[in-house]
């Protein structure tokens, strides 16, 4: 039997809701494919504030490096947004955590169940069919460079740093490439050369870099006209890759094409120990209410499955239950449809616990 230590980050706000629905479902694919897990629950971002005072306690840290992967909720919230900066949740525990297990691509794959075609705000023709994946830069760019904040005479100014080196967009361009390989082979490089310098060596680097790749098409594309493109014509893409603060926006953005961000599910990848988590936040508006959607969570946990694993049949599982339940007509409240059932985040992760 193979053995996998899970390290379990529900964090804050939802995070403490939809983790537990994806925790047991794993451990019924324990059950079924003969993988034993053990689950090592720490604390992250807001829970650590409130009980030791620090968003990533070094605990948590050695907890995930001991660990063969980490399953993350989510942090933050109005609670602690006026902490200074380097005790904020995201600033304090995201950032570091990515970082420390140089986790540097970020794949965020945007798929379209039919069963929800009409649950997204767009049209029906524009968006079914859609299957595209963006590969998000996570441990560089603008979220790590240089900050700064001084007074002035007559206020304050305050310094973000956009920074990239050839080698960091080498390796994420590579991955982009050979993810673009094993699929429909096309990449989608995006950035912002005509204004941002570290933009013009991102796209001399995929250029350069494009020659090993013969066999799939890159284009190149500003990160505003992508923008446009992703709501006007969504199956233009294959694979999408860029900078760490576009791919943020860009995936919000994007997850709205699947129906909503509680289905959009996330990989980080890169080092030792790969982090699996969803792409939305702790949405302190619908905390504590049993509204969640547990999917993007659950459908992590798939990633990790295929990612960390490489339990491919036991990931594919888990897609085909949740794509079974939707196909029942449950929905939590994020995704409402005509004549649907709308769930609770507990019922929704049974339903889907149900089909394994
Ligand atoms: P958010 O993603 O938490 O919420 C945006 C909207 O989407 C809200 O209306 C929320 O109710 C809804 N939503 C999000 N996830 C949902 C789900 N699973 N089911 C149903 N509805 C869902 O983004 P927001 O409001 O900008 O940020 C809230 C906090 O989360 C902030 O402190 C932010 O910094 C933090 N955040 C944390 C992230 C993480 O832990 N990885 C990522 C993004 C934001
Ligand atoms: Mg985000």
């Amino acid at each position: 039997m193979v053995k996998y230590t899970i390290a379990v980050l529900p964090g804050d706000g939802i995070g403490s809701e939809i983790v537990p629905p994806a925790v047991n479902i794993l451990k019924k694919i324990g059950i079924k494919y003969d993988i034993a897990f053990e689950f090592k629950e720490a604390l992250i971002g807001g829970a650590a504030l409130d009980a030791v005072g620090v968003p990533l306690p070094e605990d948590t840290l050695k907890v995930c490096h001991q660990s063969d992967a980490v399953l993350l909720g989510a942090i933050g919230g109005p609670k602690w947004d006026t902490l200074p900066t380097h005790l904020r949740p995201e600033v304090g525990a995201l950032l570091p955590l990515r970082k420390d297990l140089a986790l540097y691509a970020n794949i965020r794959p945007v798929i379209l169940y039919p069963e929800l075609v009409s649950a997204s705000t767009l049209k029906e023709e524009v968006v079914s069919g859609t299957d595209l994946v963006v590969i998000r830069e996570l441990t560089g760019g603008l979220y790590f460079g240089e900050k700064k904040r001084e007074k002035t005479a007559t206020g304050e100014r305050a310094v973000d740093t956009l920074v990239y080196t050839t080698e960091e967009i080498e390796r994420i361009a590579r991955l982009a490439f050979e993810t673009a390989r094993g699929r429909r082979k096309k990449l989608t490089s995006v950035d912002k050369a005509n204004v941002l310098e570290s933009g013009r060596l991102w796209r001399e680097t995929l250029s350069r870099l494009a020659a090993a790749y013969p066999d799939v098409e890159l284009e190149h594309m500003y990160v505003d006209n992508c923008a446009m493109q992703l709501v006007r014509a969504p199956k233009q893409f294959d694979v999408i890759v860029t900078e760490n603060t576009f791919g943020d926006i860009l995936t919000d953005q994007a997850s709205m094409i699947s129906g909503s961000i509680g289905m959009l599910p996330s990989a980080s990848i890169g080092g030792q120990v790969g982090l699996y988590e969803p792409s939305h936040g702790s949405a302190p508006d619908i905390a504590g209410q049993d509204k969640a959607n547990p999917l993007a969570t659950i459908l992590s946990a798939a990633m990790m499955l295929e990612y960390s694993f490489k339990q491919v049949q036991a990931a594919e599982d888990i897609k085909q239950a949740v794509a079974s339940v939707l196909n029942k007509g449950y929905r939590t409240g994020d995704l409402v449809q005509e004549g649907k059932m709308v769930v609770g985040t507990q019922e929704m992760g049974n339903l889907v616990a149900g089909e394994i």
